[in-house]
Formats: structure tokens, sequence, C-alpha cells
């Protein structure tokens, strides 16, 4: 008999038709009544494959649930310690998006320094043959400050290199194994770097990390980028500062209340917006659909997942 897996959300395609392969798959989306279908059905599952959610009552909704398998390396909207009670491990995604994840990063800083996607706003608006577009900033060989340097940050650093880049970095305990210079406060690496780079995990534990004095640590010629989620920004307090040009402009993949974007962030220029496309391509989704599917197959062929979240 095939495993019962519970499917929670939205899967690429490629990933369901795998799934309904190799188990008994059950989509909750499907059900007329998700929370009728739980209470009378959700017995049943062993396996739950998720687009990334599964709360604490979600996860009491399947008590013979055995393994969760999340679409994507963050696992900050998945009530661990729930899981971990009932000894349910939870696998993820990671490795496989580091390489997307990090050329996104280097393109949103080129992008909000030299203006790339406002200057074509101004040549499709018509501009450019009545004055040439004001001078923006270097990115080469400016200072980076990577607040979360794991694995994604890494990949960073490397690229970050190659454009002569002088990069430290700030965690709650230092890497071992770097060589990139520790900053044991956030408030000073963003005095000191041009680029402050968010690439920490989501939830409680980094909530509203860059507020007011973070930004205005920052300063004047200073340019957030946040590629890790919009809860590790205070969004009104950013909003507040790229108003009043306290910061010098900001680049964001992630938002606090995606995909909502506030209308204020919109209307500004100094920011770069886009809709949280870190590990958003062809090769990486398909690696990662793949590890979700890999997950849920070796845990029930061997009892061990591929990669299990901490
Ligand atoms: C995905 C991500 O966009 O892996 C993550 O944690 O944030 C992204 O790679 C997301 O998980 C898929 O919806």
């Amino acid at each position: 008999m095939k495993p019962k897996v519970l499917q929670y959300g939205r899967l690429m395609g490629s990933l369901e038709k795998q799934l309904v392969e190799a188990f008994d798959l059950t989509r909750l989306a499907d059900q007329p009544d998700a929370k009728a279908f739980l209470a009378a059905r959700g017995r049943e599952f062993t396996g739950l494959a998720t687009g990334g959610f599964a709360d604490a009552a979600l996860i009491e909704s399947l008590p013979s649930l055995k393994v969760i398998s999340s679409f994507g390396v963050g696992v900050d909207r998945i009530d661990l310690k729930a899981a971990a009670a009932r000894g349910i491990p939870v696998g993820n995604t990671p490795d496989v998006l580091n390489d997307c994840v990090a050329d996104l990063a280097i393109a949103l800083m080129i992008d909000v320094a030299r203006g790339i996607g406002a200057s074509e706003r101004y040549l499709r608006a018509g501009q450019w043959p009545k004055a040439p577009y004001p001078l923006q900033r270097r990115m080469s060989g400016k200072k980076l400050g990577i607040v979360g340097l794991g694995r994604i940050g890494h990949a960073i650093a490397k690229r970050a290199l190659a454009f002569d880049m002088d990069i430290r970095y700030h965690n709650r305990r230092p890497v071992l194994d770097t060589s990139i210079a520790h900053e044991p406060s956030l408030h000073e690496l963003a005095r000191w770097c041009d680029f402050l780079l968010l690439m920490v995990p989501g939830g409680a534990a980094t909530h509203h990390l860059v507020n007011d004095a973070v930004l205005d640590a920052l300063g004047p010629e200073g340019y957030l980028i946040n590629i890790a989620r919009g809860s590790v920004v205070d969004e009104p307090a950013l909003v507040r500062a790229l108003k009043d040009k306290r910061i010098a402009g900001a680049a964001l993949d992630v938002f606090e209340h995606e995909p909502q974007v506030p209308a204020e962030l919109m209307a500004l220029d100094n920011v770069v917006l886009v809709p949280h496309i870190g590990s958003a391509t062809i090769e990486t989704r398909g690696a990662m659909a793949q590890r979700v599917f890999d997950n849920l197959k070796s845990y029930f062929d061997t009892g061990k997942l591929v990669s299990q979240a901490t």
C-alpha cells in the first residue's frame, strides 16, 4: 500500500505528478470544507507535502503524521516545535537554491546602486532626450555587510569578492570556517557598510531586526537589501527612512505582508521591488521540487530525510 500523503497549498505540476505516482495523494485544496475534511479524515495521513506552511493546528489535525516535506529552505511558517514534540521530522530544500538567490542578491545591489530599473523607467517615459539620467553610485569596491552568513550568505560573499567588495558579516554566533570578518554588533555593521544585506531566517528571533536605529546607522549613503524575510524589517520604519532620504535606497525581494506591497513603497523611486523571486528559476524550482519529493520518498523508504530542517 502506498503511504497516504496530504498536500497543503499549491505545488509545481511536475511535483504533484511525482507525488501522485508514488503516494496516495490527497489535495486539501480539493476538499470543499478543509476543516471538516481534516476532522473526519486527518487521521489517515502519514505524510504532509506543503508549500511552506504547517502550523500547530494543522499538525494536530493529522494525528498519524510521521513526516513533513516543505517546499523552500525557510521554515519560518512551520511550527517546528509542534512537529518536534511529536517526533515528526521536517524536510526542506537547502543548497539547491544558493546560486540563484545569490545571483539575485548581486543583481539587486547593482540595480539599486546604478538605477537600472529606475533609469529604464526614465527611458521608457521618454525623458532621455530631455536630459541625461542623473549619475548614480558605484557598487564595485564598496563595503558589504551580510546579516546572516549561512550557505546562501557564503555564495553571495563569493560573488561579492569578484566585485572587489570589502565584506563583513553579523551572526549571533561567529562562523568558524570563514576568513570574512565577524562584526558582533548589527548596529556597527550597518554603520560600517555601504550595502546592508539581509539573509537571516525569518521568525520570532529576527522579527524587526532592522528598525529605525539600524537604518539610521546605515545612513544616507547606505542601501538595504532584503532577500531574507519581510518580517526581518520594520516596513513602516523603512518607508519613513526612504522617504526622508535617511538611507540612499533599498532593494527588496520580500515583504512583511507579501504578496501585498505597501503603496508607499511602490511610489518611491529609490527602491527596487521584486516579487519574491530569489529561487524562481526553472532550474532551481525544479531542483527544489525534486527535493520535496526525495525527502518524502527517502523517509518512507529508509526512515531518513535527504535534508532535514533544524
Ligand atoms: C521560495 C524561499 O520562494 O526557499 C525559501 O525559503 O523563500 C523561496 O525559495 C519559497 O519557499 C517558495 O514559495
